[in-house]
């Protein structure tokens, strides 16, 4: 398996997907404050994944703690807040966040190395179910695809974006095992190539078919039949069924639709946001100017010359065939189906 994110006797480790698929190179965090800035440097990055680093870096804040009682409380809240402010958009980190949160609360009376194991036995948990989460939403997706299946992809939503084996590329792994996978396409995905540089090299590693594309071809392969789906993750699914997702997720959605194609959705219950009602209300991540300004280091804009950076942009549910989750596919009208999906047991 890809090591995403493991925790290694105190130390949270990470593969940088910002040397990818150039180097394989770790990064060793061993402070919540090297997880966060993890997290915000990208060094990983995906809503899930982003979660279960959080995790470990909450576990790490404690554990390096040697405070107790309301020492040690005020020290939780303010590794919480460090963790929570690293990245807007991808709800999992406040899922994540919250899930430790009241394991906290449970045993805050115990303190000591009892609170310690259990927090870090939460974090574990949530990195094992992800993995599961992932297969199971991988085995119901790929049902979906029809044989021979071409299918696109935008951004990265595989085993570098989750605790293992991925959303949208654990429906393309899925696929590919049962025989019914023809190809992936893979959407470069400026302006941080996380298409061309994570999904190519994860699905290359495990010897699935794959081509890159700028992301200015994929209304031109769809027009001449080389699509036969698209597939994409998510960061963040609100009530009414509008899905956040990497920045031209929302422009695949209306090619798939002018050319027929289903546009599917595949994220855990861990990316729902039911609280939110519209993707009008969803908090878009602005990154650096320069992840446009400039290509692997080298400027290609003139000095001076004003750029946009959003790095996420919401897909109307109305152009979203189906949201396909570890618990089961929700289709429209999402407003019942995701609740319905959220409200069952795991
Ligand atoms: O900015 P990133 O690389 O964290 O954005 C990642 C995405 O948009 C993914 O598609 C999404 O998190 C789903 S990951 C399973």
């Amino acid at each position: 398996m890809i090591p995403t994110v493991v925790w290694e006797d105190g130390v949270v480790v990470m593969i940088d997907q910002r040397r990818l698929p150039n180097e394989e190179i770790f990064v060793r965090c061993r402070d919540h404050h090297e997880v966060a800035a993890a997290i915000t440097d990208m060094v990983i990055r995906g809503a899930p994944a982003i979660g279960v680093a959080a995790a470990f870096g909450l576990a790490l804040g404690v554990r390096n703690s040697t405070s107790e009682g309301g020492a040690l409380r005020e020290q939780w809240d303010d590794v919480c807040a460090v963790l929570a402010g690293t990245r807007p958009t991808a709800v999992n980190l406040f899922w994540a966040i919250e899930r430790m949160r009241r394991r906290f609360d449970t045993l805050a009376g115990e303190g000591g190395d009892a609170l310690r194991r259990a927090l870090l036995d939460e974090a574990l948990a949530i990195q094992t179910e992800d993995v599961e989460s992932c297969q199971r939403m991988g085995d119901l997706g790929a049902a979906l695809l029809p044989d021979r299946a071409r299918v696109l992809t935008h951004c990265n939503a595989g085993a570098l974006a989750t605790a293992g084996y991925g959303t949208a590329l654990g429906v393309v792994r899925s696929a590919a095992r049962m025989g019914k996978l023809d190809h992936v396409l893979a959407d470069e995905t400026r302006p941080f190539l996380q298409g061309a540089r994570l999904t190519a090299w994860e699905l290359q590693r495990d010897g699935i078919p794959v081509t890159v594309i700028t992301d200015s071809m994929a209304g031109h392969l769809m027009a001449r039949g080389e699509v036969n789906a698209v597939v994409v993750g998510s960061d963040r699914i609100v009530a009414n069924g509008d899905v956040a997702n990497k920045i031209g997720t929302y422009t695949v959605a209306v090619l798939a639709k002018e050319h027929g194609l289903p546009f599917y959705v595949a994220a855990p219950v861990s990316t729902f946001d039911l609280v939110t009602k519209t993707g009008d209300e969803i908090p878009i991540e602005e990154r650096s100017a320069e992840e446009v300004t400039h290509v692997a280091g080298h400027q290609v804009t003139p000095d001076g010359v004003p750029v946009r950076h959003p790095a996420f942009d919401v897909t109307p549910h109305r152009l979203v065939t189906a949201i396909v989750c570890e618990r089961g596919i929700a289709r429209p009208p999402y407003t019942e189906s995701l609740r319905d999906l959220a409200g069952r047991a795991r």
